[in-house]
């Protein structure tokens, strides 16, 4: 099977870029990371990918302010070059403008940790847990022009517990994250997802893309 050519945009310390990369070496995923772009210099995401021979660049946002559309020229040449079909999100702490959007249209993913529409933004595991939901989870979603609001392809539910604090419950997202977020680059892999108005649907029909963790 053809691999995907993937750009993994990363901001931090890269653990659903390892889980892209062990799902790839173990055979799980058909898709190849052509780069890694981290808009940080030191973030452990690029170590990471160097360790595995991935090609990874530091772009330096530094002088941009104001100005995110020509960071985000900056991005799609890098990308670009390296062939890249699949734009990944993983922890990228940027808002993306219509630049990047109209190079990789209907191509760029992201992961969110929390269960959207609810919850977008920063700090959501703090946020789901002051709010007092019983469940929260993950999601894996087509890139639009506002912020974690594209079509979702993949949710994760997982359970709020009475003595979660903020790390226990993002590390039970976290786990699941790790698992959806292939499976939705797997699913983009073998050209089975289609996208209608807000629905993403699996062809071959009838696939149920939640999922329901226990605790
Ligand atoms: C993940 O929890 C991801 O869902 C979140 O940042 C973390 C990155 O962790 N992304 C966002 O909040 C995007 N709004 P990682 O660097 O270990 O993959």
């Amino acid at each position: 099977m053809k691999k995907v050519k993937l750009g993994v945009l990363v901001s931090g310390r890269g653990s659903n870029l390892q889980a892209i990369i062990d799902n790839i070496e173990e055979g799980r995923l058909s898709a190849e990371i052509a780069l890694v772009i981290s808009d940080q210099p030191d973030a452990f995401s690029l170590e990471r990918a160097r360790k595995h021979n991935i090609p990874a660049v530091h772009v330096s946002a530094k002088g941009y302010k104001g100005r995110r559309e020509e960071y985000d020229a900056l991005l799609v040449k890098e990308l670009q070059k390296h062939d890249v079909e699949l734009v990944c999100l993983a922890g990228f702490m940027r808002i993306i403008t219509p630049v990047l959007l109209k190079a990789f249209p209907q191509r760029i993913l992201n992961i969110h940790p929390a269960l959207l529409p609810s919850f977008p933004g920063l700090h959501v595991q703090m946020a789901a847990l002051k709010h007092g939901v019983k469940f929260s989870g993950c999601t894996v979603h087509f890139v639009d022009e506002n912020m974690d609001t594209g079509p979702i392809i993949i949710q994760a539910v997982v359970p709020v517990l009475d003595n979660d604090t903020e790390d226990s419950l993002s590390a039970r997202i976290l786990e699941q994250e790790h698992k959806i977020y292939s499976r939705a680059i797997q699913l983009y892999a073998e050209g089975k997802l289609r996208i209608e108005g807000r629905r993403v649907f699996t062809s071959g029909g009838g696939d149920q893309n939640g999922v329901l963790t226990n605790p």
